[in-house]
């Protein structure tokens, strides 16, 4: 018969392992949740010096937990050794807000951390590497990325997260409608990974078991979609904070691995996601800043879903979560001069 044929091992790097998204993500790379069922993967784990203890405890549950896609494990504090050789970068690492820090010291030792990483991706990774930013603030720390590991890693290769109030948003929407969230569809993220996002859901659709309907005509209380469901998916990471003293892991490390497998593996037909990529200009959102937009995804390169209308309240909230990110933009050059 005809053998088998085996795929090559992907070397997939998590910064900041030794935390907790990265507690998370690691088991669903390592099961395949990411890149599929099939294929073998080398795990890179980066973490800091502080941190070496949690990271080599990691290290080893992951040898102990036998999995058979792992073909190798990479465990160090060295950037450069980290980066070697890889194809997926998840970017968890990062220095979390502390009590009595103001924003700009936070803002300042990200966009220095991301800077540094920037320029070990660029010398250290593989060709065609993607790179998937999770720490917040998660488009910023990505648009500094962008600047310092051009032109090595094309902007068209650096995301960052906000699958995950994507899913929140359809989790709402599948709560509201008392129906399975795989039913609900193509609800848009707009803008920034923070309270300014704006939850849109003009576009999305639900399977009424006779077809796919607009959640607007289904939904019985469509003022809900203007408020409640807007503010709910805006306030979610807060609320997890909240109620956790912690901040989401298992949902964040569950978006993570659903966009990278939608941006590698390709997104179902007639479905969308969003992720935070860089703007084209794309609904008049200034060039270069990375944005979530709607996308969708086939053989490893996503697109902007184009053409959908906007009324003139998505427009304001659109507008305001861009000029959010241009201050952001400006608060960061202004910690790295
Ligand atoms: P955590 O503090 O538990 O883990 C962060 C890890 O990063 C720590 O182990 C720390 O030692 C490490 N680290 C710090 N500096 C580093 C560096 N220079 N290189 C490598 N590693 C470094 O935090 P967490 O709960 O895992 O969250 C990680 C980040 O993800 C935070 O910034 C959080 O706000 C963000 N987050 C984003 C989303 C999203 O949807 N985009 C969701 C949840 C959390
Ligand atoms: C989340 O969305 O859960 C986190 O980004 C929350 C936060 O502010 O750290």
């Amino acid at each position: 018969g005809l053998a088998k044929i085996k795929k090559e091992p992907i070397k997939v790097l998590v910064s900041g392992a030794a935390g907790q998204i990265g507690y998370a993500l690691v088991p669903l790379i390592a099961r395949g949740a990411m890149l599929g069922p099939d294929q073998p993967v080398i795990i890179h784990l980066l973490d800091i010096e502080p941190a070496v203890l949690s990271l080599k405890a990691v290290t080893m549950e992951l040898t102990d937990a036998a999995f058979p896609l792992v073909k190798g494990i990479v465990s160090t504090t060295k950037a450069a050794e980290a980066c070697k050789g890889v194809k997926i970068a998840i970017m968890v690492g990062g220095f979390p807000r502390k009590e009595g820090m103001e924003r700009k010291d936070v803002m300042s030792r990200n966009v220095s951390i991301y800077k540094g990483q920037a320029s070990a991706l660029k010398r250290f990774a593989a060709p065609g590497c993607k790179v998937l930013v999770v720490a917040n603030p998660a488009n910023t720390n990505a648009l500094i990325l962008k600047h310092f590991a051009s032109p090595s890693i094309p902007e068209k290769n650096i995301s960052c997260l906000t699958r995950l109030d994507h899913n929140r948003a359809l989790g709402q929407i599948s709560e509201r409608l008392k129906v399975h969230v795989g039913d609900v569809k193509n609800v848009i993220i707009w803008g920034n990974h923070s309270s300014t996002q704006y939850p849109d859901a003009n576009h999305a659709t639900v399977n009424t078991g006779k077809g796919w309907k607009p959640v607007r005509e289904v939904v019985s209380d469509d003022q809900w979609l203007n408020t409640e469901f807007i503010t709910t998916v805006q306030q979610r990471g807060a609320e997890i904070i909240k109620a956790r003293k912690l901040s989401s892991a298992l949902s964040a490390a569950s978006a993570a691995c659903d966009q990278i497998h939608d941006w590698v593996l390709g997104t179902p037909k007639g479905t969308w996601v969003s992720m935070g990529v860089c703007s084209d200009g794309s609904y008049g959102i200034p060039p270069g800043l990375i944005y979530s937009f709607p996308v969708t995804s086939k053989k490893g390169e996503w697109s902007i879903v184009q053409g959908l209308e906007i009324d003139a309240f998505s427009k304001a909230k659109m507008e305001a979560s861009a000029k959010e990110l241009i201050e952001e933009k400006e608060l960061a050059y202004s910690c790295l001069n």
